[in-house]
Order: structure tokens, then C-alpha cells, then sequence
């Protein structure tokens, strides 16, 4: 193949993109956002101050940060038409589907200010999607279970406003708790970004053809819903209970998974690039401790993924395989204690990774070097020949 490099396995290695935002070293399961370590920012920043630095590539000053606050607040209402897109979806629809149909219906909105070659526009929809997408999945997690949409509260903070759109009622007074809001901060912050994840390069391939944000955000949205991807944090809890439902031991269940029994899986477990432990997986599993304890809730389904681990770690199947939790695993129990609905989950995934979507599609579309996505191919289909009797 002319102007490919083949690999000593044959394929012909597909560009790589270049980026500046996170660095993950799968080995040593490291992970950096514009270089500072996760554990680092879990332990001292928020999902708001994070955000900024992926999306600007510095941390905020105090000012900088009280005012992205302040215009994410400005920009929390969804215009009242919106609302009806929800009616017009069946009850029993997914939140991920509604996230994403709402999403892809906001740009309707603004197309008038949705350039994204114009900065000011760029700039005003980062803001509208960060302000928007939480009261989107509020009003998914509403409808999948018939309560009325709350407006959003602009006096409360961003975690807050989301827990109340979602826990909240017309008829009670809301307080959030403390607990909640600061675990709900950790785990949104561990999803911001990781570099070229399947739906980040999504949202970076449907930017390069010239699509605005909310149309970019939309697909990859789509993409995060596989239970390969973003769609696992779910999976893990269907898993967990169906083994804990089936009254089958743990280590059968392992058993069935070494066996690839009709392509069962230990989910929650693998990934693409850490063949290490996932550090956003640690973070998770020593927050679902405290934040079980600290919510008085004991979730059997808790000590049976971390029961399900021991054994996986212990395992030569696993450990050949370089197979270690991932952030999905321990995710789900966590949102569990809280109240979401196991639907909801991969939609609290979506919130949390907008912000690296956004610095993402930034990236790709302020690149000159972007050229439209176009994945190479290695065509192995038949060779010239004639249509018959030609
Ligand atoms: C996320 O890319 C990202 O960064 C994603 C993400 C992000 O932040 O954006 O980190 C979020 O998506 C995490 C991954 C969530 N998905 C799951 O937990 C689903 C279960 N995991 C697997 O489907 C799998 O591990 C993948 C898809 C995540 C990664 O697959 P790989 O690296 O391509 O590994 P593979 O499919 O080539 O498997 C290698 C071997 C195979 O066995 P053999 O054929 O060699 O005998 O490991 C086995 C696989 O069968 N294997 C598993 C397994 N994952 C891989 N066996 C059992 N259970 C699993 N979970």
C-alpha cells in the first residue's frame, strides 16, 4: 500500500490523531487530564473547575471559574417548545435515546448561531450544551418514571440543580445531600475526558465534516450507548443481578464467562487500553464505600461485584488476559444507592463526559491540520473481474 506503513502484523496502521488534552498510559494505568494526575484533581478540584481546564487547557482562576458558573447558570432553560419532543416519545424509551434525540433537537434552536467557525458561537453553545444536557437527562429520568419536569433552580450549584431536577417534586421542599452532591462531583469528574474513546472519536469525526456541536454531541451520545462502551455501567448492574437472582455462585458465573457461554462477559471488566488497573476504577470502589455508608445503604450487589473481582483478579484466564476493572464497574452501585433507575446510568456517563466531547470537537475543528474523518481501509474483497458475458 503506497504511503502506509505496515505493522509486523500486517495491518496498515491508521493515523493516529494528535491531541492535547489527556494522556493515558495503559501499563502503568495512568491518566492526565492537560497533565495533571487524576487522583490529583479527584482529590482537590470539581466537575465544573475540571471542565475549564479541558475545555480552555488550564486550570481557572477563581474569577474565571465563578463566571463559567454563573453563564452555565444563565443558560439552564431549555426553550418551552423543547418539552414536547418528551411527550412525543413512548414511555418506555430509553434516556439515552431521549439524550440524544433532545440534544440533536436543540440545534434546531440556535442554527442561526451554531458556525463553528465563528468563535462567539463556539463559545455560546459549549456554554448552552454544559447548561442544557443535565436538564435534558433530568427530564428523561422524569418521564421514564411519570413524574411532572421541574424548571431548573439557578440558586443552587450544578450538582445540586441536577439532583433536584431528578429527585425532586412540586409538592416537597428539596435539600440535597451533601454526600450526594460531593460523590456525584467525583464520579462526573472521572468521566470528563479519555482521549480517543470510541464516542470522543465520534464526536471528533462528525465535527470534522463541518456539523455543529449539538449535532456532534448527538451522535456521540449514540455511540456511548453500547454496552461495550458507556453502556456498561448498566450492563454491570443487569449482570449483578441476575447472578445474584439465579442463586448461582459467583464462581460458576466466572466459569461461564471463561467458557465464552454465549458470549458472556465479565462487564465492567477490560478495555481497549488500560491493561492495568483502570485509576478511575480505584477512585470509584473507595467512593462507593464511603458514600454506601455515609447514604446508610448495604447493597448485597456491592459485595458481590467486589467478591466477583477477588476471584477475577486471582484468575490466570483474566490476568493472561490483562483484564482489571474498568470505570463501569463499580459505577452503577454507586448511582443505585443514589436513586437513579440502572437506566439512567450511561446518561449520568453522557453529563460527565460533555465537557471532554466538547474540548474534543474544539480541538479537532480549531485544528487546520483537521481533514474531514475518513478511517483508511485495507480492501481484502475480490479482485478485478468482468459481469458475465462481457
Ligand atoms: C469504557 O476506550 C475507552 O477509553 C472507553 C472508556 C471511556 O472512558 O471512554 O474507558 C469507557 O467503555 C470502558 C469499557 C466498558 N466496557 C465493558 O466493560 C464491556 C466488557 N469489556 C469488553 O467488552 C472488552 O474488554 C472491551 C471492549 C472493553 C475491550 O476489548 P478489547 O481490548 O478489544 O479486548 P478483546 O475484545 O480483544 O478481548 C481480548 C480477550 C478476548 O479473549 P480471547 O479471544 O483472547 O480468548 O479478552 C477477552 C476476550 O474474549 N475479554 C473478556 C472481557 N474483555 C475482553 N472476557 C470476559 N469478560 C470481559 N469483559
Amino acid at each position: 500500500q503506497t504511503g502506509h506503513t505496515t505493522l509486523d502484523y500486517g495491518f496498515v496502521n491508521t493515523a493516529s490523531t494528535k491531541s492535547d488534552i489527556t494522556y493515558i498510559d495503559g501499563d502503568q494505568g495512568i491518566l492526565r487530564y492537560r497533565g495533571y494526575p487524576i487522583e490529583q484533581l479527584a482529590k482537590n478540584s470539581t466537575y465544573l473547575e475540571v471542565a475549564w481546564l479541558l475545555i480552555y487547557g488550564e486550570l481557572p482562576s477563581a474569577s474565571e471559574l465563578a463566571s463559567f458558573d454563573e453563564r452555565i447558570r444563565r443558560h439552564t432553560l431549555l426553550h418551552e417548545d423543547l418539552k414536547s419532543l418528551f411527550s412525543a416519545l413512548p414511555p418506555t424509551a430509553h434516556p439515552m435515546s431521549v439524550l440524544s434525540a433532545a440534544t440533536a433537537a436543540l440545534s434546531t434552536y440556535y442554527e442561526s448561531e451554531s458556525d463553528p467557525h465563528n468563535p462567539e458561537h463556539v463559545e455560546l453553545n459549549t456554554v448552552r450544551m454544559l447548561a442544557k444536557l443535565p436538564v435534558i437527562a433530568a427530564y428523561a429520568h422524569k418521564k421514564s418514571i411519570g413524574q411532572a419536569f421541574l424548571y431548573p433552580d439557578n440558586s443552587l450549584g450544578f450538582v445540586d440543580n441536577f439532583l433536584k431536577l431528578n429527585f425532586g417534586v412540586h409538592s416537597e421542599p428539596f435539600e440535597a445531600n451533601p454526600v450526594m452532591t460531593k460523590a456525584l462531583d467525583l464520579l462526573l469528574m472521572l468521566h470528563e475526558d479519555h482521549e480517543q474513546n470510541a464516542s470522543t472519536s465520534t464526536v471528533r469525526l462528525v465535527g470534522s465534516t463541518g456539523a455543529n456541536q449539538f449535532a456532534s454531541i448527538s451522535a456521540g451520545i449514540q455511540a456511548l450507548s453500547g454496552p461495550l462502551h458507556g453502556g456498561a455501567n448498566e450492563a454491570v448492574l443487569q449482570m449483578l443481578a441476575r447472578i445474584r437472582d439465579s442463586g448461582e455462585s459467583v464462581e460458576r458465573f466466572v466459569e461461564r464467562v471463561k467458557n465464552k457461554e454465549q458470549g458472556v462477559k465479565l462487564m465492567g471488566f477490560g478495555h481497549r487500553v488500560y491493561k492495568n488497573y483502570d485509576p478511575r476504577a480505584k477512585l470509584v470502589k473507595e467512593s462507593a464505600d464511603e458514600v454506601l455508608e455515609a447514604l446508610g445503604v448495604s447493597d448485597p450487589l456491592l459485595d458481590l461485584a467486589k467478591e466477583l473481582e477477588q476471584i477475577a483478579l486471582e484468575d490466570d484466564y483474566f490476568k493472561e488476559r490483562r483484564l482489571y476493572p474498568n470505570v463501569d464497574f463499580y459505577t452503577g452501585v454507586i448511582y443505585k444507592a443514589m436513586g437513579f433507575p440502572t437506566r439512567m446510568f450511561t446518561v449520568l456517563f453522557a453529563i460527565g463526559r460533555l465537557p471532554g466531547w466538547l474540548a474534543q470537537w474544539r480541538e479537532a475543528i480549531t485544528d487546520p491540520q483537521t481533514k474531514i474523518g475518513r478511517p483508511q481501509q485495507l480492501y481484502t474483497g475480490a479482485a478485478e473481474r468482468n459481469y458475465p458475458g462481457v
